[in-house]
């Protein structure tokens, strides 16, 4: 639809920007932090550890002033696990606590509304070796951890996320570090959709658990949700893109509003002799959680085609979040033809962004907010102090003009959260992709200054915020 007319930014849109704790706040191994998953992982080569990252555990003052000084309504961030309990459950270090009351209550000073994300890809190390997710008391260390957070902050947070990324976790655990199987497994498929399902009650058990315990509390999740689209109109391809869309996105979504599993996801795990146990009261659980918005991270759309079990194309192992990967008889990774690319290799599609906006409303019904959205790129600092990044002005104008568009077509939008508030390490190519407004003095292994300096983004995105989404030029 071509609209006549743009419908304006809701006034109390939320404009903001993300981060998650292990990407940001260094300080990993001190302060009472035990170790998670991602401090005990084989670093990817040429990417440095998580010692330091932009330092934000000692910077955040500094950090969120920048943050208000764009005008912030809202800073979405992540509560590491093992900082609260450093050994997943049981003791908990109150220097943790600590550090996340005065980073709330910072960004309150200003403010700035705290979107919390519960879990972001870091999963305490001593909880892996009791089995992670496999376990079937993972449910209850999820909940024990989220009553731990709604006690100590659930006064002063009331937006709350559960688990980001739940569907990366499922499909390319490798690639971000955090996959967990278990010595002797028979069924890949079976042990990695009986942690999913794990998380799934989880969850809902949190969502509930938000309802009880936080006054005025709002909970939703935050999947990678990227359309999926046919490769051509050949009746295959189409079947090819339904299935993808299913294990990739509605699976998720299915479960979090309705407390089902989607009927073809099911039918490929049966085909798989996959399906998840059930534990008495799961499927309770499960219709009993119920998401106040949904928030989903964007980078781009997905494009696929049929697999015919006879075709010998080898699909690339190496695939990541937002790559084309495949599965005989259920589809293929097709390279789309008519969208450009990142210099990471990432598509780019802004209009797509609009596709999925409207067709999560048009399945959901519920407020969404973007909760992740954004450009990697090798920025340079200039002798002068500056980040020319127009790359990156140019791909967050064309989004925001396409989240207009979707409010026009009556999406119900609360937020705006691109990635990333403030430069930090990629969950697999180091920190020299950088994603920030705000630019982080230190290269992948030599830390220099960890100076802050505001990239041309930082000013334009300040406008933005200030004219609630009028004024996008440069
Ligand atoms: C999302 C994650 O997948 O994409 C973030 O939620 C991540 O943690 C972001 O950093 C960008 O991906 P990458 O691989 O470039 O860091």
């Amino acid at each position: 639809m071509i609209h006549k007319q743009l419908k304006p930014f809701p006034k109390d849109f939320l404009w903001g920007a993300s981060t998650s704790a292990y990407q940001v706040e260094g300080a990993s191994l001190t302060h009472g932090k035990g170790p998670s998953c991602q401090d005990v992982k084989e670093l990817p080569e040429g990417t440095s550890g998580l010692d330091v990252c932009a330092d934000h555990y000692h910077r955040y003052k500094e950090d969120i002033a920048l943050m208000a000084e764009m005008g912030f309504k809202v800073y979405r961030f992540s509560i590491s696990w093992s900082r609260l309990l450093p050994e997943g459950t049981g003791r908990v270090n109150q220097e943790g606590i600590d550090f996340y009351n005065n980073l709330i209550d910072e960004c309150l000073k200003y403010d700035i509304i705290p979107l919390v994300t519960m879990f972001h890809f870091d999963m305490p190390a001593a909880l892996d070796a009791r089995g992670s997710w496999s376990n079937p008391d993972s449910v209850q260390w999820f909940v024990d951890f989220a009553k731990l957070m709604f006690e100590s902050y659930g006064d002063r947070v009331k937006y709350w996320l559960t688990i980001n990324e739940q569907n990366m976790l499922t499909l390319v655990g490798p690639v971000i570090g955090t996959l967990f199987i278990p010595e002797g497994c028979t069924n890949e498929i079976k042990e990695i959709y009986q942690q999913n399902h794990h998380m799934l009650v989880a969850q809902a058990k949190a969502m509930v658990l938000c309802h009880e315990m936080v006054e005025g509390g709002k909970i939703g999740p935050a999947p990678n949700i990227s359309l999926v689209y046919a490769a051509s109109c050949k009746p295959e391809d189409v079947i090819a893109s339904q299935n993808l869309n299913a294990i990739r996105n509605w699976l998720y979504l299915d479960m979090s509003v309705y407390g089902v599993y989607n009927n073809i996801v099911w039918s490929y795990l049966e085909e798989h002799d996959a399906t998840p146990e059930f534990a008495p009261g799961d499927a309770e659980a499960l219709k009993n959680g119920h998401p106040d918005f949904i928030g989903f991270n964007y980078y781009n759309t997905a494009t696929c085609e049929a697999f015919p079990i006879d075709d010998e194309t080898v699909q690339s192992s190496a695939a990541d979040q937002q790559t084309q990967r495949g599965e005989k008889g259920f589809y293929k990774g097709y390279r789309n033809p008519n969208l450009v690319t990142t210099e990471f290799g990432w598509e780019i599609d802004p209009v797509g962004f609009r596709a999925t906006m409207r067709e999560i409303y048009s399945r959901y019904r519920l407020p969404l907010i973007v909760t992740e959205n954004g450009l990697g790129a090798y920025d340079k600092l200039t002798e002068d102090g500056k980040i020319h990044d127009n790359y990156r002005i140019e791909y967050l104008r064309q989004h925001i003009m396409q989240v207009q568009e979707a409010i026009s077509d009556g999406v119900e939008m609360m937020g705006y959260c691109p990635w990333s508030a403030i430069d930090l390490v990629s969950t697999h190519e180091g920190i020299v992709k950088r994603y920030g407004f705000i630019y982080v003095d230190r290269d992948e292994f030599d830390l220099k200054t960890l100076n802050r300096y505001r990239k041309d983004s930082f000013f334009w995105y300040k406008k933005v915020i200030e004219t609630n989404g009028q004024d996008l030029t440069d």
